[in-house]
């Protein structure tokens, strides 16, 4: 079923009266990324999967965000929707939403951490986030888009899955590069949540065997200072592990829900 809740593109899909757990893409992708995972979960779980604001067919509004707005948001999706002991699953940007909402919001009871950080970005990582800002604005999002899929995904995926990976560039591409932009600004300005993990319930922490945005070292770091928590890699994947490994990465998911 598909809502729109203060601008936001909300599906959700399963019994309301099940456990819910919501979905958070990573950048620049938007709610489809994790399609497969909801229809093998809604059986058994409320699944609900949104458009970042500015992502997808959310609106863009200002398109100045921050880690704290997208919280925000996701805060009045819990409220809209009366949700309670809320599992949350974030990928990569959608982990950095995640981490922020673990420090602020009681109602999220459990988390799933898909190819994500509780590290800030230092001044290389900035100064190259205000880079692409500029040529976004200068060439569009092609040729920022090229660059970002060849270090997101693995080459063999690249070359064996070329339509699919042609068909989710086309679907970005319509996006509005405001939003876009407006998602680098968030990235840029995100605070650093190390602090929270020893306090972070329940977790799952899911890394990709190849992944080059987010290295597994460091999903495994952070998985040895959360005391409760598993530590799964997902092999022969790159950053994007739910697109190129989607039955071993809801393996990992269900077998981690299984003992909640
Ligand atoms: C993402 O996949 O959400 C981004 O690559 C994360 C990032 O650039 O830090």
């Amino acid at each position: 079923m598909q809502k729109t809740i203060d601008g936001l593109e909300v599906y959700t899909a399963g019994n309301t009266n099940s456990r819910p757990i919501i979905f958070i893409h990573g950048f620049p992708f938007d709610h489809s990324i994790w399609n497969e995972a909801v229809a093998q979960l809604q059986n058994d779980y409320y699944c609900i999967s949104y458009d970042i604001r500015g992502f997808g067919r959310s609106k863009t509004a200002h398109g100045q965000y921050t880690m704290e707005s997208y919280v925000d948001d996701l805060e009045t999706i819990i409220t809209q929707l009366q949700l309670q002991q809320v599992i949350l699953c974030g990928f990569s940007m959608g982990g950095y939403i995640a981490l922020r909402a673990s420090e602020r919001l009681q109602t999220c009871k459990a988390f799933i951490l898909a190819n994500t950080t509780t590290s800030a970005d230092d001044n290389t990582a900035k100064l190259k986030r205000a880079k692409a800002i500029k040529s976004i604005e200068k060439e569009g999002v092609a040729p920022f888009l090229d660059t970002f899929f060849s270090a997101a995904f693995t080459k063999h995926y690249l070359q064996e899955d070329e339509q699919t990976v042609a068909k989710l560039k086309t679907k970005i591409l319509s996006f509005d590069r405001v939003g876009i932009k407006g998602g680098l600004l968030a990235m840029i300005s995100r605070t650093d949540t190390a602090q929270s993990l020893q306090a972070l319930p329940q977790s799952l922490l899911i890394s990709a065997g190849e992944d080059k945005i987010i290295p597994p070292q460091e999903m495994k770091d952070m998985a040895a200072k959360i005391p409760n928590s598993q530590y799964v890699v997902i092999p022969n994947s790159g950053h994007v592990s739910m697109l190129e490994k989607p039955q071993e990465f809801i393996e990992a998911i269900q077998s981690f829900l299984h003992k909640l």
